[in-house]
């Protein structure tokens, strides 16, 4: 309740428009949407001071929102999970950080301190957040590994840490675009790029880099690696190069991950044999989506686990120096799969498992192929959020085949 002021929604929409504002001037806007008015923006890149103290005014109310939101969230986690060591520990940084954050309230940003203060303040927080993923993963192990995890429960947690790493997705990218936009001690990255926004990110080029990085882990593993058998499609400008405008370190994560899956499938899937099937991955840029579906070879996943595979509670322990002859190299505690999930979902694409059990699996990114769309997508605290973390379990309303022949005769002498 002391960060009711925060308590509002609002949506940032990177686009690029050098029409609007000259050749030279590249801008992201920021859509803003306090629940009845809206109001815009404008990012001006370039070291002029009008964009620092633009891109502070915003992030000092921003921030903080979405500190505030999440931890709304936290709060409404089962009493169990949320005394645990590891999720304390959590809560302590995110409560820490957005005190911090709220000082720079009552600051003028026509204070050059100010604004160098926020920057180091900026790269506080994120260095304090930097382990929050397998933190809060330990403290979903703890809770497992004490408790008995009911459906309900499962259900729950899903829904949170779906709406917690989707929530620290994008307070990392709003920090880091301050950060690398306006840090001098940053150093400049490429010269094209936008804090990290590449307005002309090439795809297949980040389709082969992030091959090379699962290759090279699997050769140094199995000493040996699926090839890779590459075919793009530009339905929009036939011939021509792929180029979309995007994060490419957002989907250099999602295709690494989905390239060491693959290759462990296929290596372990086809052991015995003396060549291996390459992972064939196609990229389709189409008129409203941009696709990506790596395809392998590697034995595929029964039905009924797909969704198992994007669950964290069902996922293996970040337990990373256990001496498990299973615990590869390219495979860790089974975040491989939701985190990318998420990162896709952030612009409003998504990532989908078609696989066939017994043959192989294909992985599909889909991602926004116009900027305008690529609007990001927030958790929000509401009715309805609260809602979610109810543990109420509601009686089936399909029939469950059970697992057990019937006993007749013993439901017979019952009635
Ligand atoms: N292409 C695939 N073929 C067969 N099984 C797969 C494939 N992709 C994923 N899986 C199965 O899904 C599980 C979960 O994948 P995920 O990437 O989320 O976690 P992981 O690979 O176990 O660990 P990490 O966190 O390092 O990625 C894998 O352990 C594997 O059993
Ligand atoms: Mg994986």
């Amino acid at each position: 309740s002391d960060f009711a002021p925060f308590a509002f929604h609002a949506v940032g929409q990177p686009t690029l428009d050098p029409e609007v504002h000259g050749k030279s001037a590249i801008c992201i806007s920021i859509l803003k949407l306090p629940l009845s008015e809206n109001y815009i923006l404008d990012l001006f890149i370039g070291s002029t001071n009008g964009c620092e103290r633009t891109s502070f005014a915003f992030l000092r109310q921003e921030l903080p929102v979405r500190f505030a939101n999440i931890l709304k969230e936290i709060d409404l986690l089962p009493d169990k999970l949320l005394s645990t060591p590891s999720v304390k520990l959590v809560r302590s940084w995110y409560i820490q950080s957005l005190k911090e954050l709220i000082e720079f309230h009552q600051k003028s940003p026509d204070d050059q301190k100010v604004l160098s203060d926020f920057i180091d303040t900026l790269i506080r927080v994120r260095n304090r957040h930097h382990d929050v993923v397998p933190t809060m993963a330990q403290g979903v192990i703890e809770y497992k590994d004490t408790f008995k995890v009911d459906p309900v429960t499962n259900q729950n947690i899903q829904y949170f840490l779906d709406r917690f790493y989707m929530s620290r997705i994008s307070t990392r990218m709003l920090m880091n675009q301050h950060t690398l936009l306006f840090d001098d001690k940053s150093g400049s990255g490429h010269p094209r790029h936008i804090g990290s926004i590449d307005p002309c990110c090439d795809v297949v080029e980040v389709v082969n880099d992030a091959y090379e990085s699962a290759k090279m882990l699997c050769d140094q593993y199995y000493l040996t690696s699926p090839e890779l058998k590459l075919t793009q499609v530009n339905g929009k400008a036939p011939g021509e190069p792929i180029n979309i405008v995007y994060v490419p370190s957002h989907l250099f994560h999602m295709l690494f991950e989905l390239f060491k899956n693959s290759m462990r499938a296929t290596v372990e899937f086809q052991e015995n044999s003396s060549t291996l099937s390459p992972v064939e991955v196609t990229v389709v840029l189409g008129k409203e989506d941009l696709a990506i579906k790596i395809s392998d070879r590697g034995g595929g996943v029964p039905v009924r686990k797909i969704e198992r595979l994007f669950s964290y509670m069902y996922s293996t322990a970040p337990r990373p120096n256990v001496d498990d002859s299973r615990n590869t190299p390219l495979a860790g505690f089974g975040y491989g799969l939701p985190i990318s999930r998420l990162y896709a979902k952030y612009f409003q694409g998504d990532l989908n498992l078609y696989s066939i059990c017994g043959y192989g699996t294909d992985a599909i990114i889909y991602l926004k192929a116009l900027s305008t769309e690529s609007i990001e997508k927030l958790p929000v605290f509401n009715k309805s959020a609260s809602k979610h973390y109810q543990a109420t379990s509601e009686a089936d309303d399909w029939c469950v085949p059970s697992k057990d022949p019937k006993n007749m005769a013993k439901q017979s002498a019952a009635s």
